[in-house]
């Protein structure tokens, strides 16, 4: 079969029949019915990542949630007892080109390790990320969503405007950047950066990601001449007071996560959220009517339309019986987010959007941010930045409609996510 026109990384599509990649067409382009019929093949299949190592997909909710929670399956492939540089994620750094001095920044990333320096990572950021510490942001994140949302019709043309471009990126790109410290000069340049990182295109990354170091770097330097009460100020004395806490390359490597994770995410979130409501105007309606129900609709649109489809790979440091399936020592499991979110052994009428789906106070029915030790860390906050974003934007422009034909709605062609490339609509 034909390797499809979305990266260079696709140069292995085809190779082993029967075994699907990452990058098969079917799978990227139609995720929701290609994960789909691979779940319904079975808990855990046979497949092939981008590099062409061999993978097994795990597909179904329970299951998902099994691997999520059992610490046999590590993040950091050396845990797994693999030979170092013999690992997917190794081998897809080397593709990329990410120059071999900077690697360590990309592994030693809080995604990429197990406990003990998991725990003492995490420990360290989620302070700034308690519930208390993010209701306390509304208020800002509700001024800044009813800016963007006044300036609006400056940015139309024809009555048309691109809310992706003016809304569901600047919106969380300001309040991550708030949080952790990043000065608005640089904010831009951080969008520009996020996006060269998702594309996967090697030229965009040898760019990129030294570019990047660079900066946090820079930033690093700054605070040390007179430190704030910015999240980067506290990475920075944390590490400075003792470096066995938080290294240099982890509290750089920290600073990139959050800022990355903490916008490109929640942007692609309000984006396929709104394009859901917009698509189902009894949806809609209800939102609409009864403002109350935002974050239990917040909870079915992660799931409906959670803009992260696949997480990191884990990888088995002990032979593992998994729903019948033996997975040896060493092998790699991808957990596809986006199949056990429709599978029908636990939602009825999964293919159905319903924001009255989860019961009221009922925690997150979904596993649209994962789930166990890596739960997503920002998941409080990318919440709360959806409900504002969805509750303001429908009660600014309740006329507000799509510019364009549903099936128009251009989306970024890669694996693992569900990203629009932009989001045309009238605002009347
Ligand atoms: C982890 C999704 C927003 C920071 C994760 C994971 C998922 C996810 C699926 C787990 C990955 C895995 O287990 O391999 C999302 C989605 C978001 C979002 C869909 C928006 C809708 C945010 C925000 C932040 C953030 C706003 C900013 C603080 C992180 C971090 C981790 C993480 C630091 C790693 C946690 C750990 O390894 O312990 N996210 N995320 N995310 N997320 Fe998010």
């Amino acid at each position: 079969s034909e390797a499809p026109a979305v990266s260079p990384l696709a140069a292995h599509v085809g190779k082993h029949p029967g075994e699907p990649n990452v990058m098969d067409p079917e799978l990227v382009n139609d995720p929701f019915s290609g994960y789909g019929k691979l779940r319904e093949q079975g808990p855990v299949v046979r497949g092939r990542f981008i590099d062409d190592s061999p993978v097994w997909f795990v597909t179904r909710f329970e299951e998902v949630r099994e691997v999520l929670r059992d610490q046999r399956f590590a993040n950091n492939p050396a845990v797994a007892g693999t030979e170092p540089g013999d690992d997917p994620l190794s081998r897809m750094v080397e593709v990329l080109g990410i120059p071999e001095h900077l690697r360590v920044y990309m592994e030693g990333s809080i995604l990429n390790c197990d406990a003990p320096d998991h725990t003492r990572l995490r420990r360290l950021v989620s302070r700034a990320f308690t519930a208390r510490k993010i209701t306390g942001l509304r208020p800002r994140v509700e001024q800044i969503a009813d800016e963007l949302l006044a300036r609006l019709p400056e940015h139309a043309e024809d009555g048309v405007v691109d809310l992706i471009e003016h809304f569901a990126y600047p919106l969380p790109i300001t309040v991550i950047c708030e949080l952790v410290g990043i000065p608005e000069a640089d904010r831009p340049q951080w969008r520009a950066w996020g996006a060269d990182l998702i594309s996967l295109e090697p030229e965009a990354l040898a760019r990129t990601f030294p570019a990047m170091i660079d900066h946090i770097h820079e930033l690093v330097r700054e605070r040390r001449q007179a430190l704030t009460d910015d999240l980067l100020s506290e990475l920075v004395r944390t590490h400075d007071d003792d470096g066995s806490r938080l290294s240099d390359v982890e509290m750089v490597t920290m600073i990139l996560t959050l800022v990355l994770a903490g916008h490109e995410t929640t942007a692609h979130l309000i984006a396929n959220g709104t394009a859901a409501l917009l698509t189902h105007p009894d949806q809609q309606r209800l939102v609409t009517t009864d403002p109350g129900i935002l974050p239990r609709a917040v909870h079915e649109l992660m799931r409906w339309c959670g803009p992260v489809h696949a997480t990191q790979l884990r990888y088995a440091s002990e032979d593992i019986d998994l729903a019948g399936t033996r997975i040896s020592k060493g092998e790699a499991v991808q957990l596809v987010l986006v199949s056990a979110n429709f599978d029908p052994r636990h939602y009825s009428d999964p293919d159905r959007l319903d924001v009255t789906r989860h019961p009221v106070g009922q925690a997150e029915n979904h596993v649209g941010f994962g789930h166990g030790m890596h739960y997503c860390l920002g998941a409080t906050l990318a919440r709360q930045e959806g409900e504002v974003a969805f509750g303001r934007l429908l009660s600014h422009y309740p006329g507000i409609s799509l510019a364009v034909e549903p099936d128009a709605l251009e989306r970024v062609p890669l694996p693992g996510s569900w990203r629009l490339a932009s989001l045309p609509v009238r605002l009347r």
